[in-house]
């Protein structure tokens, strides 16, 4: 019998009743309480549910299982790593393979990228990136630059910071009283109207980026610290930036002494067919943050990369001085490594970048095959993620899509849903008939619900 196909037997102790002292993340806690949908075991693209289905994976977990589930590389190394040392402190301490990893992830980064900073999750990145570029301007005496600038509808995780350059109203609504001061926004990107149905990047909306000019002419761009940005906006629903939009950023930002952060947790490791959406684009940011594919999600770890100059800037004053007072219990965890170190070596191994570019087109035609099935008022792609977006329901905004995604679940494939859209991002080892199942799935369901 094929391993994904074991039945189990439903776990027991999950009566409904169990199910309640868990305060689940990002969930409609009572609506799941009610019919729970629970995952037992994963393997290459398929995760298992309690009772025995198999479901296809269309989101690499939560894009971040990019090299498929249970690659026995990884867990032999966490296995091996734990058995040796299973935690040391990275305060005035180190242990080598942390050192052995920041060696092997510098040696691959674009430009002079050439340090990182280790934490445990791409929120954690995310904060560590904004405070490391206000301090890279205190550092250098440019004490005026202290405003940061994020984007609407960004999503940048969860912290205070992340949430403050963030722009997913849900996300920030509960705790407008205490976001981070001097943050300004950036416009989207989104123009359905005229890029709806764009195969790859959007032809129509560099123009978007201007806007940071007029936020420079307001606020004075030498109070500017930073600008941060996923290169392709995932959490809201997949913005694939318009051509030329983030060369334009880049551009501004190099004019007036900003410093550009690329926030590549979902678009890092492979995901758009090149390492990092740095790559793929040509745009070298000041930094960097990552998370997810890092570790293959084995181990939760965040990083942020940074430029040389940036590092250099800190690196003053007496020589036993700390110099940046920033760091976490679990940076650079011993296991976190272990897992990080095996799935680089996976990627190189499998090319998994050069094979998710090979699969690109391949799923960008299967993307947009969706062009004539029910409810679709857009498609979306780029790489190995692709969108899907429906007319609300009306009166009932996102209510259809979360409706698809309980369907698609209830027919052994998972999807992502936000708002009222489908983002999906398979790991980067999908092949052709998962694909296909993922479409005909996605389009069956959808003629199904109302
Ligand atoms: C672009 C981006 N930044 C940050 C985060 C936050 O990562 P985490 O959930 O690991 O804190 C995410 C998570 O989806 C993300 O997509």
């Amino acid at each position: 019998m094929d391993k994904h196909e074991t039945t189990r037997p439903p776990t027991p102790q999950l009566g409904v009743n169990t199910l309640e002292p868990y305060w689940m993340p990002f969930t409609g806690n009572r609506h799941f309480k009610q019919n729970p949908r629970l995952l037992a075991a994963a393997s290459g693209m398929y995760y298992t549910s309690d009772d025995g289905r198999k479901i296809l994976d269309g989101c690499a977990g939560l894009w971040c299982v990019n090299a498929g589930h249970g690659r026995a590389e990884i867990t032999e190394a966490i296995r091996r790593q734990a058995g040796e040392m299973d935690y040391a402190p990275s305060f005035q301490l180190g242990h080598p393979i942390a050192f052995e990893l920041a060696s092997r992830i510098t040696a691959n980064l674009p430009g002079d990228l050439d340090h990182v900073f280790y934490c445990n999750s791409g929120s954690e990145a995310v904060d560590t990136a904004l405070k490391i570029a206000l301090a890279y301007h205190q550092a250098k005496g440019d004490h005026r630059r202290t405003r940061l600038i994020g984007r609407e509808r960004g999503y940048h995780g969860v912290g205070f910071g992340g949430i403050s350059v963030g722009g997913i109203v849900g996300n920030r609504r509960a705790f407008a009283s205490a976001l981070l001061p001097q943050v300004d926004h950036l416009p989207h990107t989104h123009d359905l109207a005229k890029n709806a149905f764009s195969r790859g990047q959007p032809e129509h909306g560099a123009q978007f980026a201007e806007a940071l000019e007029q936020l420079c002419a307001l606020h004075d761009p030498a109070t500017i610290a930073a600008v941060i940005v996923e290169p392709v906006a995932g959490s809201t629903g997949v913005l694939v930036p318009p051509k030329g939009y983030l060369e334009a950023l880049r551009r501004i930002c190099d004019k007036h002494g900003i410093l550009l952060i690329f926030d590549e947790v979902i678009t890092g490791f492979g995901r758009l067919g090149a390492p990092f959406a740095a790559e793929y684009f040509g745009v070298l940011p000041d930094l960097m943050t990552v998370a997810k594919g890092l570790t293959n999600a084995a181990v939760p770890m965040g990083a942020v990369f940074a430029r040389k100059p940036i590092y250099e800037a800190f690196m003053q004053g007496p020589e036993n001085a700390i110099e940046l007072f920033h760091g976490y219990t679990y940076s650079g965890h011993p296991l976190a490594c272990a897992a990080a170190l095996a799935a680089i070596e996976i990627h190189r191994r499998e090319d998994l970048a050069g094979r998710a570019r090979a699969i690109s087109g391949y799923w960008a035609d299967a993307i947009h095959s969706l062009r004539d099935a029910r409810h679709v008022i857009d498609l979306r792609n780029l790489g190995l993620i692709g969108a899907i977006e429906l007319a609300p329901r009306p009166g009932a905004a996102n209510a259809r899509a979360f409706e698809a995604f309980l369907e698609c679940f209830r027919r052994g494939l998972l999807i992502r849903v936000t708002g009222d859209t489908i983002a999906l991002s398979p790991p980067l080892i999908v092949e052709k008939p998962e694909i296909d199942r993922m479409v005909e799935t996605i389009r069956t369901v959808l003629a199904a619900i109302s």
